[in-house]
């Protein structure tokens, strides 16, 4: 018998390649529920192929533009958040591919786990703001999260059989993005096309400049915090250029397993939608002959400066994170449309994260009222249009 799948972010990079992943499953899922945000040319073709019984997308105009086609397609269509929320909940689908990017994807991840799904969680962000509430909810309904990004996947892995006790540390690798080797004086005249052109990973838009600040490591590490129960002084990061060991766990005894795998994502999605299972994806395998030399590097922080700000959020918690993510949401916005420069990321980022002082965030209700002052202020951190 076939599972059903709902996406949320089906129109993105993970969202793609979790249909790809479908397809290369050999009838083994079926696509109950769909969510996108406004690519409509390109859930057009999902509804035609997959046929699932209900999509949803971001604004109301573009759910008449698309009704009459999911009509002929038997599908139902609802829109914004509350449609995303129903994608979430669809009814006898048990899995959740969540990947829609940011804050957005919080609520209607949280709806999925509160169903009691199992979550293929690739939005990092909904852990970073709600990891608490999250594992809370999950505890209540007996949702399992399982998580896509390629570092936490290979934790996941590494970790299957150790004990919490034999447990040292976790060190989640970097690939150092674009901007690896750049020197330090030059970085301030990168542009988001260059910061765009990652050299391991095609990914969407904003996990790629987070890419090349480094920021994407440091939601990862709050992510692995709330994946894995550590804490902050478990947890480190290497830069790893080569992206073939994803990470690695310390074992009491100073031993270290890693994980290894090619640089595609449709691997990690592929194991999160059949764990326990493994199965032959027929996709590229990695030729470590080829590869030749794996190097590994501490962070260097005066390259990365946004890194010290996400682990003294990991350290602190509590709004600090949820701060520190919607401040960069804001910052990689105003990057991607030409309004700052590169080193304006960590100047609007700072100017919220360094005053904050932290407190509580455990509701939906806290997590968004400290959401939205965050972002007035790093509004407010902007240069004037
Ligand atoms: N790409 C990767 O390799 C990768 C790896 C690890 C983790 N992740 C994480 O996975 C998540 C998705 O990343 P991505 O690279 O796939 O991003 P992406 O290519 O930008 O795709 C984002 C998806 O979310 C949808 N979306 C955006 N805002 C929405 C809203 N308000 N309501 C409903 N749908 C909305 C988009 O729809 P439209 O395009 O239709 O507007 C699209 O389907 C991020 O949290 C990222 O950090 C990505």
């Amino acid at each position: 018998m076939s599972r059903a799948i709902a996406i949320l972010g089906s129109t993105g990079s993970i969202g793609r390649s979790a249909l790809d992943v479908v397809d290369r499953m050999g009838g083994a899922f079926r696509v109950a529920a769909l969510a996108a945000g406004s690519n409509l040319e390109a859930l057009a073709g999902q509804i035609e192929k997959y046929r699932p019984r209900l999509v949803s997308v971001g604004a109301r105009r573009d759910a008449e533009r698309i009704r009459g086609l999911a009509r002929r397609s038997g599908a139902s269509v609802a829109w914004g958040p509350e449609g995303a929320a129903e994608v979430a909940r669809t009814e006898g689908a048990d899995t959740v591919v969540a990947a829609i990017t940011g804050m957005s994807g919080f609520a209607p991840t949280l709806e999925a786990v509160k169903a009691g799904r199992r979550v293929a969680l690739a939005n990092k962000e909904s852990l970073v703001v709600g990891g608490a509430l999250l594992r809370r909810e999950a505890a209540r309904s007996g949702a399992r999260i399982i998580p896509v990004d390629s570092e936490h996947s290979g934790v996941f892995q590494c970790l299957a059989g150790i004990e919490r006790r034999h447990l040292r540390r976790v060190i989640l690798t970097a690939s150092g993005g674009p901007f690896l080797k750049t020197p330090l004086a030059e970085l301030r005249r990168k542009t988001a096309a260059e910061a765009l052109r990652h050299p391991r990973w095609v990914m969407g838009r904003k996990v790629t400049v987070d890419s090349a600040t480094m920021m994407n490591k440091g939601l990862e590490l709050i992510e692995a915090r709330w994946l894995f129960d550590l804490e902050p002084s478990e947890l480190e990061v290497l830069v790893h250029p080569q992206c073939a060991v994803h990470a690695l766990v310390e074992t009491a005894d100073g031993s270290l397993l890693a994980q290894l795998g090619p640089a595609d994502m449709r691997l990690p999605i592929q194991y999160a939608l059949t764990w326990p299972e493994r199965r032959d994806s027929g996709l590229a395998r990695l030729d470590l002959g080829a590869l030749r030399k794996l190097e590994f590097r501490p962070v260097d922080e005066r390259r990365y400066p946004l890194f010290p700000l996400a682990r003294r959020a990991l350290r602190e918690g509590g709004s600090l994170p949820v701060a520190l993510n919607a401040a960069n949401e804001v910052a990689v916005a105003a990057f991607l449309e030409g309004r700052i420069a590169f080193p304006g990321l960590h100047a609007v980022v700072a100017a919220v994260v360094e005053p904050h002082r932290p407190r509580p965030a455990d509701s939906i209700e806290a997590i968004r009222d400290i959401d939205a002052e965050a972002r007035r202020e790093a509004r407010r951190a902007l240069p004037r249009r």
